[in-house]
């Protein structure tokens, strides 16, 4: 056995623990050791049942993920399951924290399980482009109900213990001391016949899912994904063969998944968001405390960072403008938590506890105590100097200041106060307590210590941290103007809203260009258009499209029309605006083309790759992988697809072609 696997027996019973910090992978010297464990115990015969459990702060979280995609070295996972499924007396798997992927696939090779109240168990393959390749669809299929297993792993989403013993998937929860219960129902075992290997019990009845309506539903959610289907079609095969081929089967299906593009965008995805925001990890400098955080401004972004800040346990002072816009404010932070109760992302206890360490306010004073205060004001540069004067009044000289600002100078702003260097960019992205992504945007003089915060921020409200430097936009957003900027172009040359926006659905994104843009007005882009009339560079092409549907009063859904009529509800093409673009076309003289779908995807990931190589030449972006971060965690880029970036290159292009 290795120093990862031990051994102890007493009193006829074995407990075999599991050591591989910091979350007990499944390594392969973690394998080698459950082999040799299930060897010592198959020749003790004083062992009449086993105790699996782990050290530290959970089960088995999953695979090594510094394996992943390499080629597997035996003992594999399949063998070490199988082992333990076929040992002569039961095994009992404790579990605690998270049991996910091939954590769970052993726990279901186990005879018998046993979870503390706490615990998460998951399947969560489909997130990497794969399914379980060590029986979990063939043992969870056969363990729980057909629907429940096919919901387990096409989402991949993890579902708490009480779920868990609801369908079977658990035996039992512990009460009290996990490693006793577990004793205790293995003495319980004793008496009873040995329970039989899940790969040898009857199938469900494959009719309690109706699996055309769950297959046509998965793909609209999958967005192009194939790994999702395939883990339906997994358990279909499943149900419909004996144990051992459906093991083998599963196993062949999962090493041609492994090896797939999809995965390998998926597996890129996943390391480029572990690595994103690297040179904050470098920064030694002590982050200010956040225990309390002023924000300015509870319109739609300050409430969201509001309600971010509230449940992650800081106590938040929300500053308006005046009595009714605080009212307001807290109206606003009020109904997003009871909405996000009412969607089941939060408890009601867990809303009433947030609010209460809520202060809203009008008194700059009474920011004073916070170590740090981010301000989401209108987006006018004039606002925010104001706001930032106040701020330089009241705070304290080590208090550090940041601006959400969508596309303002971070610079010019920061030198409106006394001392620029605490002044940084924190660009959250809207509904501010659900997206996962903060840009954090470095000023030319901003301290280390005000990025460390930021970086302190991002980690203590689960965010993925991506430094920017200053420029129009920064990473995301003046992506996203490029190629929305080409998208027009594309209008005077031969295609239409509706077509680029389907090309975009085809290729994964949950929304085209122009139905974004009509969901988030089109008034804020037109009145940064007009403020920048006056220096405008003639010489380069401009787009009038967009200013003429603004000029109609066509500012998007929240007028019900914009580059689609939402007066049914639904978007639909209006006539009114194709006649907008084909007058634009006779305006400008253009040449009118068709265009395939495959042409649009492959011309806007080119523009988005143009400005990505421009903000790494201009050291706006760290890296490649961090501007795919950005695009696949703040801008809808399929992620099975890996982000821009990783799309450059001939194979990808192609790939490209594909709707
Ligand atoms: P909003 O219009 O919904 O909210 C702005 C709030 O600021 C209002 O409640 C207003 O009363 C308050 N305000 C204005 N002047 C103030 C002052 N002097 N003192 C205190 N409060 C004041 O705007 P939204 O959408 O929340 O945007 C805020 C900032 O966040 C802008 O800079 C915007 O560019 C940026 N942003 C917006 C995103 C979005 O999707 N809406 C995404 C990311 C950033």
């Amino acid at each position: 056995m290795t120093s990862f696997v031990s051994y102890e027996c007493r009193d006829g019973l074995a407990i075999v623990t599991i050591d591989n910090p910091p979350v007990n992978a499944l390594s392969h010297v973690v394998r080698a050791g459950l082999i040799d464990a299930v060897h010592a115990v198959e020749e003790d015969a004083a062992v009449r049942a086993v105790v699996l459990r782990c050290a530290g702060r959970t089960f088995v979280a999953g695979a090594d993920i510094r394996e992943l995609g390499q080629p597997p070295q035996a003992p594999i996972l399949p063998e070490v399951i199988e082992a333990i499924e076929g040992a002569r007396v039961p095994w009992i798997a404790a579990i605690h924290g998270t049991a996910l992927g091939g954590g769970l696939e052993l726990a279901l090779g186990c005879h018998v399980r046993i979870a503390d109240p706490g615990t998460k168990l998951g399947l969560p393959e489909v997130s990497l482009g794969t399914i379980p390749g060590a029986g979990g669809t063939v043992r969870l299929s056969r363990l729980v109900p057909i629907a429940d297993a096919v919901e387990l792993v096409t989402s991949g989403k993890p579902i708490d213990a009480d779920r868990a013993l609801k369908i079977g998937l658990v035996d039992r929860i512990a009460e009290g001391d996990l490693l006793e219960a577990a004793e205790a129902l293995a003495r319980e075992l004793l008496t009873h016949p040995m329970p039989a290997p899940l790969v040898d019990r009857p199938c469900p009845d494959a009719e309690t899912v109706d699996w055309n309506s769950t297959a046509t539903a998965l793909a609209r959610k999958a967005r192009g994904a194939q790994a999702p289907l395939e883990a339906l079609e997994a358990v279909r095969e499943s149900i419909s063969l004996s144990g051992r081929d459906a093991l083998r089967k599963e196993r062949e299906r999962f090493l041609r998944l492994v090896a797939s593009e999809e995965a390998a965008a998926l597996r890129y995805a996943f390391f480029s968001e572990r690595n994103a925001g690297k040179s904050l990890a470098a920064i030694k400098a002590e982050p200010a405390d956040l225990s309390h955080v002023g924000v300015v401004g509870g319109g739609t972004m300050g409430a969201g960072i509001a309600v971010a800040l509230l449940l992650s346990g800081t106590a938040v002072s929300l500053l308006e403008r005046d009595e009714a816009t605080v009212a307001a404010a807290r109206q606003r932070v009020l109904e997003t938590l009871q909405a996000s109760a009412a969607r089941g992302a939060i408890t009601l206890t867990q809303a009433d506890d947030a609010l209460e360490r809520l202060t809203a306010t009008h008194d700059y004073v009474s920011l004073s105590a916070c170590p740090l205060v981010i301000e989401a004001v209108f987006e006018d540069v004039d606002v925010k100097k104001q706001v930032f004067a106040q701020l330089d009044a009241v705070m304290p000289p080590e208090a550090v200041l940041a601006t959400n600002t969508s596309y303002l100078d971070v610079d010019a702003l920061a030198e409106t106060t006394a001392d620029p260097a605490r002044v940084l960019g924190l660009h959250f992205f809207a509904p501010a307590h659900v997206m996962k992504l903060l840009e954090i945007v470095r000023g030319k003089r901003t301290i280390d210590r005000a990025l460390a915060t930021g970086s302190a921020l991002a980690k203590r409200l689960k965010k993925i941290a991506v430094v920017s430097g200053v420029c129009h936009g920064f990473i995301g957003n003046r992506i996203l103007a490029a190629y929305r900027r080409d998208c027009e172009f594309m209008l005077l040359e031969g295609a239409l809203p509706a077509q680029i926006d389907s090309a975009m659905k085809a290729f994964g994104f949950p929304m085209g260009i122009f139905a974004v843009q009509d969901l988030s007005g089109l008034d804020i882009a037109w009145a940064q258009r007009r403020a920048a009339r006056a220096t405008r560079d003639r010489s380069q092409p401009y787009c009038h499209i967009s200013d003429r549907l603004c000029e109609l009063g066509r500012l998007g859904r929240k007028a019900t029309k914009g580059w689609y009529d939402y007066s049914t509800g639904e978007p639909q093409t209006d006539p009114a605006v194709t006649r907008i673009i084909e007058d634009e076309r006779v305006r400008t003289a253009s040449t009118v083309r068709g265009f395939s779908d495959g042409e649009i995807i492959r011309r806007i990931i080119r523009v988005m790759q143009q400005e990505g190589e421009a903000l790494l030449a201009e050291g706006i972006a760290e890296s490649a992988a961090d501007i795919d971060v950005v695009m696949v965690s703040g801008y809808g880029f399929p992620r099975h697809r890996g982000g821009p970036m990783y799309m450059s290159g001939s194979k990808a292009l192609q790939a490209a072609d594909a709707p």
